[in-house]
């Protein structure tokens, strides 16, 4: 008899509790395959918006919809048993009030399964975070450089480069723990701010060229692999996926132009009749 193995959801409590512990090792993922082989080694996918730009090759993460989060969101569940999968708020499913977020945010948990959501904006929108929450929903909150803001930011520029502007990033980072964010995401943000913040609050901050002192570190998994031929500049690329997906291509594609290509007979001998 052979005992089935359970395997248990990292859960939000146990993300709360690397504060000032162990790092957070955090990636996005998008489709059921990688799922599966990220599942051992991180404690938290992101399905983030991104993907508009990683799968579906849009400009911006503006034009993502909450059914395009839904269907990745199922796909990232069906391929994970053990992370802690959060999926990130499109824009405009909940900026208008935390009302519109809490159905929204309701649905992504229903819909998908996951155990939390993420959403874009610090003092702005803790309101809506402290009304998801404390209706059953745990949040990830996402501050510095916003991406669903970049049309009003002029592009995606790094924030707090001068001391002048981080009194006001400081106050998001302490307004969303306050409302009960269970971490935070802190992008594109100046260094030793970001280093300030993580002394400042109490929940894991987590960092995306930000800084080493954070938390926990998120990267675009496709970034990392070596898939985007544009990646940040923050970004240590960990394994070459683009050239090697050309090569295997072309190596691909030259087996089928002569004919080397294995031969259904070869696979599935013919049987002998009687
Ligand atoms: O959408 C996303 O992938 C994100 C991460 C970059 C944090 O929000």
């Amino acid at each position: 008899m052979s005992a089935v193995v359970q395997v248990k959801r990292v859960t939000v409590p146990e993300i709360r509790a690397h504060k000032n512990a162990k790092p957070v090792v955090c990636l996005t993922c998008y489709h059921a395959h990688t799922a599966r082989l990220l599942d051992e080694h991180v404690d938290v996918m992101l399905v983030g918006d991104s993907l508009g730009m990683v799968m579906h090759g849009m400009e911006t993460t503006l034009g993502v919809t909450l059914d395009m989060m839904i269907l990745h969101g199922r796909a990232v569940m069906r391929g994970s048993k053990r992370a802690l999968i959060v999926v990130d708020m499109p824009f405009g499913s909940y900026e208008e009030s935390p009302q519109i977020a809490f159905r929204n945010a309701a649905r992504v948990i229903q819909e998908t399964g996951c155990t939390a959501v993420k959403l874009e904006g610090g003092a702005r929108m803790a309101e809506t975070i402290h009304y998801i929450t404390q209706r059953g929903i745990p949040a990830m909150a996402h501050i510095g450089l916003t991406p669903q803001m970049t049309q009003v930011m002029g592009g995606f520029k790094t924030q707090g480069r001068t001391e002048a502007e981080w009194p006001a990033i400081e106050a998001d980072a302490k307004a969303v723990a306050d409302a009960g964010a269970f971490s935070v995401v802190l992008e594109g943000m100046a260094e030793p701010l970001a280093a300030k913040i993580t002394r400042e609050i109490s929940i894991p901050t987590i960092g995306i060229g930000a800084s080493a002192e954070c938390d926990g570190q998120i990267l675009v998994m496709e970034d990392m692999l070596g898939l985007n031929p544009n990646p940040p500049r923050f970004v240590r690329e960990y394994a070459s996926m683009g050239r090697d997906i050309e090569a295997a291509v072309r190596a691909y594609a030259s087996d089928v132009r002569a004919r080397r290509f294995p031969g259904a007979e070869n696979v599935y001998p013919m049987k002998k009749a009687g």
